[in-house]
């Protein structure tokens, strides 16, 4: 299977635009969430544009070192430009990372496990760079009945579009909790547990960047197959889907809930 969620120069922009509207509260959640102290040497698996290595960078210093690696050089290129020189960025995927054995105390990764080609692989190779007694934390989306805004955006594009039905299933996996635990364990990892992480994000003006985010994502060019009432009348389903968690003259206030694992690599 070839990695998902791979997104072409324009869509890597508009992520950072606009999906960091939502990733970024739970990037700073889960990096201060950790044991990472200063001195500490952090990996931000599957980094994307480097959401989660920005909140680690203030914690290890002074003495500690933050790499970001990911498969896709669009996302680096905004890494990089967002985030000169205080963390490293490699392009790498993550089943064949270029660090020795032992590398890292930490390594975390926001929302990347469900796209990898085989994560149980990807964990092995996550246990392999870090130190003994080293950390990995992973989140992935807690669905179904956790996410209206994730779970309806991606049910309505696959209205628009029966071919994206797989692509959308993909980065939803029900039972997240059952497979973070299954393949940290079967990869070997010890105290391995998983929790909910729960943070809520507030949205002025929410047709326009809905339609933003949304071609900030895989599914971004089935937008570009509608004409402008298409758009609008897509936004304005989405916006009746997710009506219970607008005011009128506020704005939305939505829910974005995540299962995140941490396990242990054995001594
Ligand atoms: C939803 S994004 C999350 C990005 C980032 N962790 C964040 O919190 O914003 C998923 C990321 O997984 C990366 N990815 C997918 N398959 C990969 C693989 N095989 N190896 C490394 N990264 C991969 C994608 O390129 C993308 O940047």
């Amino acid at each position: 299977m070839p990695s998902g969620f791979q997104l072409a120069q324009r869509q890597a922009q508009a992520y950072e635009s606009f999906t960091r509207t939502f990733m970024e509260g739970s990037a700073q959640l889960l990096a201060e969430g950790t044991s990472i102290a200063a001195g500490d040497v952090v990996l931000d698996l599957a980094c994307g544009t480097g959401l989660v290595a920005r909140h680690v960078v203030p914690l290890v210093v002074p003495g500690g070192r933050v790499v970001g690696a990911d498969v896709n050089g669009a996302m680096l290129e905004i890494a990089r430009n967002a985030v000169a020189g205080e963390v490293e960025w490699v392009e790498a995927p993550c089943d064949a990372l270029p660090f020795e054995d032992e590398t890292f105390t930490h390594a975390i990764c926001q929302q990347g496990f469900q796209f990898f080609p085989d994560p149980i692989a990807a964990m092995s190779e996550a246990k392999r760079v870090l130190c003994c007694g080293g950390v990995l934390v992973a989140t992935v989306w807690a669905t179904p009945g956790h996410n209206p805004y994730i779970e309806n955006q991606l049910q309505l594009l696959a209205a628009v579009d029966p071919s994206l039905s797989d692509s959308v299933a993909r980065s939803t996996p029900p039972n997240a909790d059952e497979f973070l635990l299954s393949a940290a364990r079967s990869a070997g990892f010890s105290d391995v547990a998983v929790s909910l992480l729960e943070h809520t994000v507030e949205i002025a003006d929410f047709n326009p960047w809905f339609l933003a985010q949304t071609g900030g994502t895989p599914w971004g060019p089935t937008l570009a197959t509608l004409t402008d009432d298409g758009r609008r009348e897509l936004a304005d389903k989405m916006a009746a889907r997710i009506s219970e968690y607008s005011t009128p003259g506020v704005g939305h206030r939505i829910p974005f809930r995540s299962y995140r694992l941490e396990a242990r690599r054995p001594d």
